[in-house]
């Protein structure tokens, strides 16, 4: 999820190795780390907090080397810390590692280590996979390339890791699956790291290496296997990105790429979860809580902003599958109207960052009225996170662009398996429909893609309609509350006014703001209200308004009725807010992008309002 840099060769590899990591920075972390080798010596120096802390905790040390592997982390097992920093090193003291990524399997290969006598300095998953290599090493009695490769034959989930040990002073091994590593190729020295943008000021010689490949780089040499112990030829390729463009890989702004991130982030978050051939749901937190969630009097769902939006969602969500009364607060009139809090209430706290002041003392008056609470958190040891009896991390990794997207559909893929999860324990939920949503959210990351595959149209109608001073935003049911995330999104990154509302509310008043110079923004899917949506678009075409509509591939009614349309795959109305929302999150980019506006850094705003 975070930064790598290795470097071998000729140069000091401290500077190069730490210039590297604030190269990195953009990517959001919480802790960094470098081990260097020297003449048989292995340093390792990591520290919570920020590179430039690491780097002045060293000051004085023994930071001599021509090779070395440094990074940034974004914690995802074991909170931010010293110790939970990387690199890490394995119990021997012999062999020091990196990794981006996520081990999934890594609870059952610890359970046998610590059988085996192995102790842990940390919380991670990392210390976890390079125990595994040593153990391999030792008890195969062969080289360390040897028992990477048997090691990552058992490890499930997602990685980019790099090795370095005093048995072989000159040389990196690394591997990847999932997590990205470029190789920069210098003369009589190599580069390592996540994306170009540490390298390109070096080289532009590069090769990407591939998923189930493993790298043994020394200055001189650059090696491809497969896990197969076959040679790969590396395919050199010529940087042709400027650092800037690389930094958001390749895309203009990070929310674009963020919003392209999703299916991927989806899929990380459903990882090891949502396991369909066995109709298993694995969420710790709801296990380890259950019984709070079954017996639960009154669910109470505190947030702000899109993760309020998420919230909202949820509720349709639990009442339906779970039959748990659900309320949706903001956390800033939540924490100040001294709320009624009765034994048996659940608290739900959804939080991107995990430090929104709101949400945070909300939350904290709530603990202290006897409260249960549970938290839907992306940012893994963050304040919210650490306050909460239980929780669940979305895994969006880190999200930069100030407008919320992966982090929101994160939220939204969690929120839906733990209603599954809940109302299936409680029995409210039947098994074949049970099976059937399983079955539904594994193909969302699919669908996601689906969707960006192909953007032009909406950048067309984004172009069309940035001129209005108004939107408005209808959905019923699920939907209505991805029409308040669009009204948020545009108003975020565009500073157009927009208001969501529930499609059938129009008729109570804000029809009169219908004419045609208004842009009305359907969320209009095919679910149980569908018959209802297509009534109100014909309410808003009668007095002029402009329609545009998110429909569902095939259909030909709403599509029949709108002057533009935004299409999404079909998906059951629970978990169709995954979808939905994407072309919402798209139209405000390009709206705001068409103004020329910062999309990234929109004004007045923070990407985490620790303030009241
Ligand atoms: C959403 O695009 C905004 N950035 C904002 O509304 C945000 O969702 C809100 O501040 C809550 O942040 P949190 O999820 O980190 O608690
Ligand atoms: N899963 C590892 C950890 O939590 C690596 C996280 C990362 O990619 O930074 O330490």
């Amino acid at each position: 999820m975070c930064g790598i840099v290795g470097y071998t060769g000729h140069r000091e590899a401290f500077p190069v190795i730490v210039k590297g990591l604030k190269r990195l920075e953009y990517r959001g972390y919480d802790s960094s780390g470098v081990a260097l080798l020297n003449n048989g010596q292995l340093n390792v120096y990591k520290k919570k907090g920020k590179v430039s802390e690491m780097e002045e905790s060293v000051i004085g040390k023994d930071l001599h080397s021509h090779i070395g592997i440094g990074h940034t982390r974004w914690a995802t097992h074991g909170e931010p810390s010293d110790r939970n920093a990387h690199p890490h090193q394995s119990q021997s003291g012999e062999l020091a590692m990196i990794h981006n990524g996520i081990i999934e399997n890594y609870a059952q290969i610890k359970q046998e280590l610590l059988a085996k006598g192995y102790t842990f300095k940390s919380d991670t998953d990392t210390e976890v996979l390079l125990n595994f290599i040593e153990d391999i090493k030792k008890n195969n009695n062969c080289g360390l390339e040897e028992a990477l490769r048997i090691a990552l034959k058992r490890i499930v989930g997602a990685y980019c890791i790099l090795l370095i040990s005093p048995e072989d002073p000159e040389t990196i091994i690394a591997a990847r699956k999932g997590s990205p590593l470029v190789i920069g190729i210098g003369k009589g020295e190599h580069f390592l790291a996540s994306d170009a943008s540490p390298i390109i000021e070096y080289t532009k010689e590069v090769v990407y290496v591939n998923d189930y490949e493993i790298a043994i780089i020394r200055p001189d040499e650059l090696i491809l296997k497969n896990l197969g112990n076959e040679k790969q030829t590396p395919f050199i390729q010529k940087l042709d990105m400027e650092l800037a463009a690389i930094e958001k890989g390749g895309y203009e702004h990070f929310m674009l790429k963020e919003i392209h991130e999703q299916p991927d982030t989806i899929f990380d978050c459903l990882r090891g979860r949502l396991l369909v051939q066995t109709g298993q749901i694995m969420m710790g937190g709801i296990e380890n809580n259950l019984d709070a969630f079954i017996h639960a009097q009154r669910i109470i769902i505190v947030a702000c902003g899109t993760s309020w939006h998420a919230g909202l969602i949820a509720e349709y969500l639990i009442e339906e599958l779970c039959r748990i009364p659900v309320e949706v607060e903001y956390a800033s009139e939540f924490r100040y109207r001294n709320p009624v809090i009765n034994k048996g209430d659940v608290i739900i706290a959804i939080s991107q960052s995990g430090e929104t002041a709101d949400t945070l003392v909300a939350l904290e008056s709530a603990k202290e009225k006897g409260a249960f609470i549970f938290g839907v958190v992306n940012a893994v040891g963050s304040s919210i996170a650490r306050l909460s009896h239980g929780g669940a991390y979305t895994h969006s990794g880190p999200e930069i662009g100030v407008a919320s997207t992966k982090a929101f559909t994160g939220q939204l893929a969690v929120l839906s398996m733990m209603a599954l999860k809940i109302g299936r324990a409680k029995g409210t939920l039947d098994e074949k429909r049970y099976l059937q949503l399983m079955q539904d959210l594994e193909t969302i990351p699919e669908k996601v893609k689906e969707i960006l595959n192909d953007t032009s149209n909406i950048e067309r109608i984004a172009e069309k309609y940035k001129d209005a001073s108004d939107f408005l935003f209808l959905g019923r049911g699920y939907n209505f509350p991805v029409a308040l995330e669009g009204a948020l999104k545009l108003k975020e990154i565009s500073y157009i006014h927009a208001e969501g509302y529930p499609a059938a509310e129009m008729k109570h008043g804000p029809i009169a703001l219908v004419d045609e110079k208004l842009p009305v923004v359907f969320v209009a899917t095919k679910d149980s209200y569908y018959e209802k949506i297509v009534s109100n678009v014909q309410e808003i075409k009668a007095r002029k308004g402009k329609v545009i509509a998110v429909a569902t591939t095939g259909d030909e009614i709403i599509p029949g009725m709108a002057d533009d349309v935004m299409f999404v795959p079909d998906a059951d109305e629970t978990i169709a807010p995954l979808l939905s929302v994407v072309p919402l999150q798209l139209l405000s980019y390009f709206v705001g992008k068409a103004k020329g506006f910062d999309v990234d850094k929109p004004r007045n705003l923070a990407k985490s309002v620790t303030v009241e």
